[in-house]
């Protein structure tokens, strides 16, 4: 594609066609705080190719699941079903939104194949193509499921993934998307298998309280965990930040120095998909400061 490129730009329109055919894509949590504005209003900034509704943080082991979205909406009295006109709002600018189970202050882990084909037949019918009387969003078809798993066992997490993507490829089914969040020190203990199995689309990794391999102990370390990921079967990798200095304990690097140094390191990567920022919330300019390079 490089070498292409000066060609192509004498043709203004190829020029543009090709750079944005060349560009990553960013992945906003939404969900963990009631100030971050609302899901239309976050898609309607045009930041965002994802949005990953965080969380359902109690499910597995026979629990019955429950959402969490914080102050926006209250499970319990089914109030969140009114988000369904968000989401399609979103999904009719292209957005794909994306449940994140699991989080870092959750009750959930699979106790069998069984557990995780029982999960998986809930997300079909609650959140994705199947049908349940008691929608927890509403009526509105999600993308997919992101595996935020940062507690419980790593165990059955393959099979769960499996399970999903079964679902997605029945005969008329709508393609379940599957995505990963792990911790960048590699491989990551809860999910390392699940990922193996070759059938995650996206995989954002987080690089942020995890000293070791993120940009503050310096771009050896980050870029050698970046090749680390990349070696996974998965469909695109992408870099996990925190959307300000708050958002996170450590790991946060400035608009300026992500676009100047961290970006031209790792876009070359044939599995490079963009960034992931945690989360809505805490971005308040970054995503518009770095969009034009990711
Ligand atoms: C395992 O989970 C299933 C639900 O999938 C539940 O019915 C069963 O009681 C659990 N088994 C144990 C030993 O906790
Ligand atoms: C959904 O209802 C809650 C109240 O339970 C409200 O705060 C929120 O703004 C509503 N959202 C939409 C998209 O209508």
């Amino acid at each position: 594609m490089a070498s292409f490129f000066p060609l192509a730009c004498f043709f203004v329109s190829i020029c543009l066609i090709l750079s944005q055919s060349n560009a990553g894509k960013i992945a906003i949590y939404w969900g963990q705080n009631g100030n971050e504005g609302t899901l239309a209003a976050t898609c309607a900034t045009a930041d965002y190719d994802f949005v990953i509704i965080a969380f359902l943080p109690t499910f597995g082991n026979g629990q019955t699941p429950i959402i969490n979205l914080a102050g926006h909406c209250d499970p319990y009295s089914n109030a969140c079903t009114n988000l369904t006109s968000d989401i399609n709002s979103c999904q009719s600018k292209g957005i794909k939104v994306i449940l994140s189970i699991g989080g870092g202050a959750g009750s959930y882990y699979l106790n069998s194949t069984d557990d995780a084909k029982q999960v998986a037949t809930y997300l079909w019918n609650n959140f994705l193509g199947g049908q349940s009387s008691s929608r927890p969003l509403g009526d509105a078809v999600l993308d997919g499921v992101d595996f935020d798993i940062e507690g419980g066992t790593n165990l059955y997490w393959d099979d769960l993934a499996r399970y999903l993507s079964n679902y997605g490829k029945r005969g008329g089914g709508r393609k379940v998307y599957l995505s990963a969040a792990p911790q960048c020190p590699f491989p990551d203990y809860y999910i390392g298998k699940a990922l193996q199995t070759g059938l995650f689309d996206y995989v954002w990794v987080q690089f942020y309280n995890n000293p070791p391999c993120q940009y503050s102990s310096g771009m050896d370390s980050l870029e050698k965990a970046w090749k680390q990921w990349n070696s996974v079967p998965a469909g695109e990798i992408l870099l996990g930040l925190p959307a300000s200095a708050e958002a996170a304990g450590t790991g946060f690097v400035p608009a300026g120095t992500l676009t100047s140094t961290v970006l031209p390191a790792i876009k070359g990567s044939a599995k490079y998909g963009g960034v992931m920022l945690w989360s809505k919330y805490y971005d308040n300019g970054y995503s518009s400061a770095i969009k034009n390079a990711v």
